[in-house]
């Protein structure tokens, strides 16, 4: 554990567009791991307890604002025009409230570690400068340290408009730094757009910190992907299945096996219990639950949802915000939408929709049916075919199965309605009021067949 010493303010640089981004939505907001670039940053700024964060927004700054409500204790700085990340900052200083040193995090470089952060604030004196760095294979595309002989950090150079020497440094900022407050209002004060970009960049207070005597001190990240900047599609795909394989590795080490680890993707927290099995292209999202002995066939989605020990679900079923009890049996092809409880061992088939629904243990929903809004009991058998009609094109209402009922394959039933308990539906029932207890209720249908009847048949010429 690091000490990171005085207290300390953040500010988080997101009102960029991200032009190379091609999109209409604000760069922080693309989705890494199922959460917004921006989330990610402001998850471990929490961590770290800062004494204020400010968070500066811009191109559909609204969005932002809307999309970050949940986080607690955020200042919103508005940059209504962009002309760089010194701009920002500038922009941002008047709101600081305290007098103490600033963390510079950049919205689009969202998985930073906690650690690494600690560390700089830790290592850097009170009234130096910290510079987060890396040395990178590729080191295109990214900001360079220039260092003197005596290796001092004196400047960062852009990429477009470093020299082609300044080009080979390996050397990298990442776009994360400290800063003493009293100085960089100096700092800021005297930034000039005097570069490829006519931007005010913030990389160029460090040679006005150099010139005033104070130290620049760098601190490497060994982690390529912590400092990893999004600026493309293609940088946020591949930071994407980085992140994935790491999250398959890490279910596989917790017993979970993995038909392929290339092919799973966790957008949430996801706990799982011994013995857990899950084949190609699952979709975990938001809390899973998942118990022991667990199945998950191919393309099965599932989100926000517990599952609890021996729970088999088949190719291609969606579960959303559901709770299947123990060794119940869903899909193949079952849609299992909010609301939806099953108990211990029930059977879901092939095209049936549940929806805010109570199913009790040991019944069966095998095949293409639609529930909703319904109570079941204990060991209900539904045929293929059935609707609960719960909507009147104005409310919903419910529909209550007791224990051991039979329903035939194709009945509506229309709610509200009771089924009493060991009732039996006759097929084809249209169900408008309730049906006793025990008893055989059906629809009667008057069957009649015409002997004398042809099939009509096909001119020759139309053969
Ligand atoms: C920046 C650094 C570069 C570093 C890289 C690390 C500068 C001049 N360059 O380059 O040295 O290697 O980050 O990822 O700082 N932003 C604003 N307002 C603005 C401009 C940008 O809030 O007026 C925000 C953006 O939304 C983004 C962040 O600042 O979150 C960084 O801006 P970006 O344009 O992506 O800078 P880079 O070119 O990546
Ligand atoms: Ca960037």
């Amino acid at each position: 554990m690091w000490r990171v010493g005085v207290s300390f303010s953040v500010i988080i640089l997101a009102a960029g567009r991200g032009t190379r981004m091609h999109s209409g939505k604000p760069k922080v907001l693309q989705l890494l791991a199922g959460k917004p670039l921006l989330h990610h940053v402001l998850n471990t700024v929490q961590q770290l307890d800062p004494a204020q964060t400010l968070v500066v927004c811009g191109y559909k700054g609204e969005l932002l604002q809307e999309a970050c409500k949940d986080f607690k204790h955020l200042d919103w700085v508005w940059q209504t025009e962009q002309h760089g990340t010194g701009h920002a900052v500038q922009t941002a200083y008047p709101s600081l409230t305290a007098n103490q040193r600033v963390l510079v995090l950049c919205g689009d470089v969202p998985l930073v570690s906690k650690s690494s952060l600690e560390q700089l604030l830790a290592q850097t004196p009170e009234h130096a400068v910290g510079i987060l760095t890396a040395v990178l294979d590729n080191p295109a595309g990214l900001g360079r340290i220039i260092r003197n002989q005596q290796q001092q950090i004196i400047s960062i150079v852009e990429e477009k408009d470093a020299t082609p020497d300044e080009l080979n440094i390996n050397e990298i900022n990442t776009g994360i730094y400290v800063l003493p407050y009293a100085q960089l209002a100096s700092w800021l004060g005297n930034l000039k757009p005097n570069n490829q970009q006519q931007e005010y960049y913030l990389t160029d207070i460090i040679k006005l910190a150099v010139a005033d005597g104070v130290d620049v001190v760098g601190h490497k990240s060994n982690s390529a992907q912590e400092i990893t900047g999004i600026n493309s599609q293609q940088q946020l795909a591949t930071l994407e299945r980085e992140v994935q394989l790491s999250a398959a590795i890490n279910l596989m080490a917790q017993g979970v096996k993995l038909y392929d680890p290339n092919r799973i993707d966790i957008r949430g927290n996801i706990q799982v219990g011994k013995d857990v099995v899950i084949d190609v292209n699952a979709i975990l999202e938001g809390d899973v639950v998942i118990g022991d002995e667990v199945y998950i066939g191919p393309n099965v989605i599932i989100k926000n949802s517990t599952l609890e020990s021996g729970v088999k679900i088949y190719a291609n079923s969606v579960i959303d915000t559901a709770s299947i009890g123990s060794d119940c049996e869903v899909g193949p092809f079952a849609r299992i939408r909010p609301g939806t409880n099953l108990k211990a061992n029930c059977k879901i088939g092939n095209f049936v929709e549940t929806k805010n629904s109570a199913i009790g243990p040991n019944s069966k929903i095998n095949h293409l049916s639609y529930i909703g809004d319904a109570e079941i009991g204990s060991h209900v058998n539904i045929g293929a075919g059935v609707i609960t009609c719960n909507y009147d094109g104005a409310a919903k209402h419910k529909t209550i199965i007791e224990d051991e009922v039979f329903i035939g394959s194709n009945c509506e039933l229309i709610a509200p309605v009771t089924i009493g308990k060991g009732a039996t539906l006759g097929a084809g029932t249209t169900l408008m009021k309730d049906a006793p207890a025990g008893a055989l209720t059906l629809t009667k249908k008057i069957i009649t067949s015409i002997v004398a009847w042809q099939r009509p048949v096909k001119h020759k010429e139309e053969l």
